[in-house]
């Protein structure tokens, strides 16, 4: 049997917080304890109530900060909190973060933008970059004319759709998509689910998906886990999650989130409207 792509063992993350100068530290656990793994062209969906621990989570599996304690292992590789990773290992993951508006520099064009981590991390010329910029552009539906743009000159979308060129500039395995489509318009976030899921499929990813639109999490995820402050309280296939959700807090989400109108929801991932 092959290795996870990626697998997360007795994850911790604590923050220290000093209230005040003569205030006594306080410590808090953001994610508490996390194991999961994720399967070769799976997507986890990491859904739960806003403070849970899910961008906290996602910054450790992409290698941006470290856990307290735990493990990660991508394709079956350990990867040692603080220690210098691989530059292979790390270039396999990427992250998607929320809001494309602060996810891009301003004043870099979208050509420098996404020439960025194939100027850093590959020999290759200026013209082979360039030829893989239009490449990428193309691929995530802004071909002609955009690479010369800067990102005030794009639509909230067309900015999503850069972060998203840019996280695959390297060829990674996995996307950690951290509420990819939550700062954009409805009929937009259609579009951009479509095209994660088009992408997912042409360069068989696998994804971490964390959303607050459980609708959305049951027709784009194949798994679920469910945070509660910093735990993770359920944790099983979409479809069974969403038929019989066994904890008490999942129960609690479920019925929290808008009634879902499943007809609604398929014509909206279908046409993109
Ligand atoms: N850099 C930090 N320093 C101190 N505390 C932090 C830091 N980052 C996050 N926290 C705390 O950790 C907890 C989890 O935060 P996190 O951002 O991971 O939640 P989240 O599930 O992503 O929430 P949201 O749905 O609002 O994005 C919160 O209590 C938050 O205040
Ligand atoms: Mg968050």
């Amino acid at each position: 049997m092959t290795a996870p792509i990626l697998e997360c063992q007795s994850i911790v993350r604590k923050y220290h917080i000093s209230p005040g100068l003569l205030g006594d530290q306080r410590t808090i656990t953001a994610v508490n304890n996390v194991s999961f793994a994720l399967k070769r062209g799976e997507t986890l969906a990491v859904v739960g109530e806003s403070g849970s621990g899910k961008t906290t989570l996602a910054r450790i599996l992409a290698m941006i900060d470290p856990p307290t304690a735990g493990d990660l292992l991508v394709e079956g590789k350990k990867v040692s909190p603080g220690r210098a990773v691989e530059t292979d290992v790390r270039r396999n993951i990427q992250m998607v973060f929320q809001d494309p508006y602060s996810s891009l520099n301003p004043r870099q064009r979208i050509s420098t933008i996404l020439e960025e981590p194939l100027r850093i991390n590959m020999r290759i010329d200026g013209r082979e970059r360039g030829r893989l910029v239009a490449e990428m552009l193309e691929r995530v539906g802004l071909g002609g004319g955009y690479s010369t743009r800067y990102p005030h000159m794009l639509s909230g979308g067309q900015r999503q759709r850069v972060a998203i060129a840019r996280a695959l500039m390297l060829r990674p395995k996995i996307l950690i998509l951290d509420e990819p489509v939550s700062a954009l318009d409805l009929s937009v976030q259609a579009q951009i689910l479509n095209l994660l899921a088009e992408l997912r499929e042409a360069y068989s990813l696998s994804y971490v998906f964390i959303s607050h639109d459980l609708a959305v999490v049951r027709f784009f995820a194949d798994t679920a886990m469910v945070m509660h402050r910093g735990d993770a309280v359920e944790m099983k296939s979409c479809a069974e999650l969403f038929s019989s959700p066994q904890h008490a807090y999942t129960k609690t989400l479920l019925q929290a989130s808008p009634r879902i109108d499943l007809a609604k929801i398929r014509q909206r991932l279908k046409t993109g409207n």
